[in-house]
């Protein structure tokens, strides 16, 4: 198998002919309904065969649930496959007992049986749901979906796009990849794919009106691909990270959605009618094209970009007390390369070749997480302020997931944020160290873990008590 099969062949131009346009019905319906069954789907195009997944309700991505802020979801999860599996609403700061970790929030849902979900959510924003039962598998096979939820006073636009971005490892006849979990991938970048989709396309192209203005959700739906984006002569504005609003700011530098992140853009369509501007990721050490807009040929919408507002009304988060806060190290260490000897499973030191006999090879604090009713890493009463300082000692980068809550990145390798910000899945780069901090006013066990699937199934985890 050449696992750079599908982006060498197609090499460094899209796919001219579009063979779908883009695009996600929103559906408002209430309650939802989640089918987890298997499907199939053209990944790669036309002249492959499908490929064969498992989705919600027979789409990758699933359904878009999207729900105006004060509505309640009412979203029932129906289990048509021959796996147990739940939902977890990822960014969501709900009730611990809606977050849908198997083995910890509740039960996994057993083939044909079903599952409740209702809960408001508290934040507008851009958001996913997934399965949080062997994600690594799961994920990968195509188990997530879009979850926004819309603003009172959301800022002026013509379109609002999501672009559900996913990394499929594929087989020359567009299967998918059987090897779910392997000691290679757990102990060095997770599971990094050779086909790179959009809304479950793969090269496909956009099309767009010249002088449009396009708000674009960027989501991260990648078992371990991290993503840095350009966009040609575009001038996109970051108007939300991780769902929460920031100051806009017009990117000078390459966008980075993390694996698990969320970035929204607004985007002035500049270009001619007729021409094209790609979208190129340039993360890793070779980049490439995930897509393209393709200009109409009609006469553009507007000739200057329009002058309406983008900002969206501020976060309403509670601010963590940074002079009374609890301080908590969070050293991550391990995997390939890291040059970790012994780490401690089950609270008994273990040399780590002994430990990674059992396919973990990650700790946070030399402690090996390897199920979920481990000690929890923090312990706290409702209320306290909690300041991480999140080290990372290993040759990787790692997207920490904290469930429940969002955090404040403060600082980055000491040096402090102009403006702080919101985030729930903050991309720690190899040898960072990044200060965040938060309230944990959200009463329950919360997982806080690696995002790269793989290295949360090698032990890269830890829990959040709070009582
Ligand atoms: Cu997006 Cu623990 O999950
Ligand atoms: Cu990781």
């Amino acid at each position: 198998m050449d696992r750079r099969y599908f982006l060498k062949s197609f090499g460094a131009a899209c796919i001219s002919l579009p063979y779908t346009q883009y695009g996600l019905a929103d559906q408002h319906q209430t309650p939802f309904l989640l089918r987890a069954e298997p499907g199939e789907t053209h990944l790669v195009g036309p002249d492959f065969p499908a490929t064969h997944v498992w989705s919600f309700n027979g789409q990758v991505p699933g359904t878009p649930i999207r729900v105006s802020l004060g509505e309640r979801i009412n979203a029932t999860l129906s289990n048509h496959l021959e796996d147990p599996t739940t939902v977890h609403w990822h960014g969501i700061r709900l009730p611990n007992d809606m977050d849908g970790v198997a083995g910890l929030t509740q039960a996994a849902v057993k083939p044909g049986e079903e599952f409740e979900y209702s809960f408001v959510p508290p934040d507008a924003g851009t958001f996913w749901y997934h399965s949080h039962v062997n994600a690594f598998e799961q994920v990968g096979r195509g188990l997530y979906g879009p979850l926004i939820i819309d603003e009172p006073d959301p800022p002026q636009v013509d379109r609002d796009l999501i672009w559900m971005i996913d990394d499929w490892r594929l087989l020359n006849d567009a299967s998918i990849s059987e090897d779910f979990g392997s000691g290679h991938d757990k102990s060095h970048a997770g599971r990094i794919g050779n086909v790179p989709t959009v809304n479950g396309r793969f090269r496909d192209v956009v099309q767009v009106r010249s002088g449009e203005r396009i708000r674009l959700r960027l989501i991260n739906a990648s078992n371990a691909r991290n993503f840095s984006l350009t966009f040609s002569d575009l001038a996109p504005s970051v108007i939300a990270i991780d769902g929460q609003a920031v100051t806009p700011y017009v990117a000078t530098t390459p966008i980075i959605v993390g694996v698990a992140g969320r970035v929204d853009l607004i985007i002035d369509m500049t270009g001619e009618p007729g021409s094209r501007s790609t979208v190129v990721d340039s993360f890793y050490r070779d980049s490439f094209d995930l897509t393209a807009f393709v200009y109409e040929k009609a006469k553009p919408l507007r000739t200057e970009p329009a002058d309406w507002p983008i900002a969206l009304s501020p976060s309403q988060l509670p601010t963590p007390d940074l002079d009374g806060a609890l301080t908590q190290d969070v050293i991550i260490q391990g995997g390939a390369m890291g040059g970790l000897n012994r780490a401690k499973l089950d609270g008994q030191w273990m040399d780590l070749r002994d430990i990674a006999r059992q396919g973990l090879v990650w700790a946070i604090n030399d402690t090996v997480a390897h199920k979920l009713d481990i000690p929890p890493l923090i312990d706290v009463t409702r209320g306290t302020s909690v300041r991480l300082i999140i080290e990372n000692r290993t040759a990787f980068p790692h997207p920490m997931h904290l469930h429940g809550h969002h955090m404040l990145m403060i600082s980055i390798d000491g040096k402090p944020l102009s403006t702080p910000r919101w985030v729930d899945s903050p991309l720690i780069l190899p040898k960072q160290r990044v200060e965040l901090a938060f309230v944990a006013d959200n009463p329950g066990k919360w997982l806080f873990h690696c995002h790269a699937l793989e290295h949360h199934a090698a032990g890269l985890g830890a829990l959040v008590n709070v009582t």
